[in-house]
């Protein structure tokens, strides 16, 4: 696992673009693995900057998300489908048509189904990946197990409590969402997580340990073999890691 220490969130953002930036130019016709949460945003706006101003071409490229939370439909602006397009796709020369997000709405089953189909036929070139305060990736919460394809998650208290800030009320988050499993993630040529916000404790456990533990998903990034994380300087230097 390689990690590399930002001076701040807008080089972190710069350092993560470098790395699609190089996937994309090595094949233009690759598939990202996209994630959503306020870590990767300013990585989507420097690539939208180098689409505009140098030329970064994503019309051949495709792209499939992380994960989708189960009831709201992609027109609703906590969805990750409106994130994605508002936050990138809508900024880029990215074909929609070939972008993927899993069905929040209608039968789960069903959505889920479609989504394994997704995966199964899809090689990823590189997976984006934010991490949540429990250590969650996607949506893969703690547990005694981890699960291998898509599936349903029920979200952890402390999810609903650190997503809150994006909806009306407590009370509005969903209480599941539909995500990549841990061997999807983990089945990715590449990965790349980029670490914002309050994290402390499961960067800790990532960095300062050798422990690959269920109970903190984003430890497996130890067991991959191309996986690269990024954080700031700020951050390594609150929770003592020396690199
Ligand atoms: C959500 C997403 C995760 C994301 C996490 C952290 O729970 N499902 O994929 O990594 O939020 O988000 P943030 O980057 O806003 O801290």
């Amino acid at each position: 696992m390689k990690v590399l220490i930002a001076e701040n969130e807008l080089d972190a953002a710069r350092k993560g673009a470098d790395l699609i930036e190089q996937a994309v130019r090595e094949n233009p016709a690759c598939t990202l693995g996209l994630a959503t949460g306020s870590s990767p945003v300013m990585m989507y706006q420097e690539l939208a900057r180098r689409y505009r101003e140098e030329g970064l071409d994503f019309s051949r490229v495709h792209s499939v998300n992380l994960d989708e939370y189960v009831g709201l439909d992609g027109t609703h602006d906590q969805s990750y489908r409106y994130f994605m397009n508002t936050n990138l796709f809508d900024h880029i020369n990215i074909d929609k048509a070939n972008t993927y997000v899993a069905k929040g709405t209608g039968d789960v089953a069903a959505n889920l189904k479609e989504f394994n189909e997704v995966l199964d036929r899809t090689e990823i070139e590189i997976q984006v990946l934010g991490v949540g305060p429990d250590g969650h990736l996607g949506f893969n919460e703690p547990g005694a197990y981890l699960v291998d394809g898509a599936h349903e998650e029920t979200l952890e208290e402390s999810t609903i409590e650190a997503n809150k800030r994006f909806f009306a009320s407590k009370e509005d988050v969903p209480t599941h969402a539909v995500t990549m499993g841990m061997g999807n993630i983990m089945r990715a040529k590449k990965l790349l997580m980029i670490v914002g916000g309050n994290k402390k404790e499961a960067m800790k456990k990532l960095l300062l340990d050798d422990k690959i533990d269920p109970r903190c998903p984003c430890t497996f990034l130890r067991l991959h073999r191309d996986a690269t994380v990024i954080l700031t300087k700020a951050l390594a230097d609150e929770i003592g890691y020396q690199g």
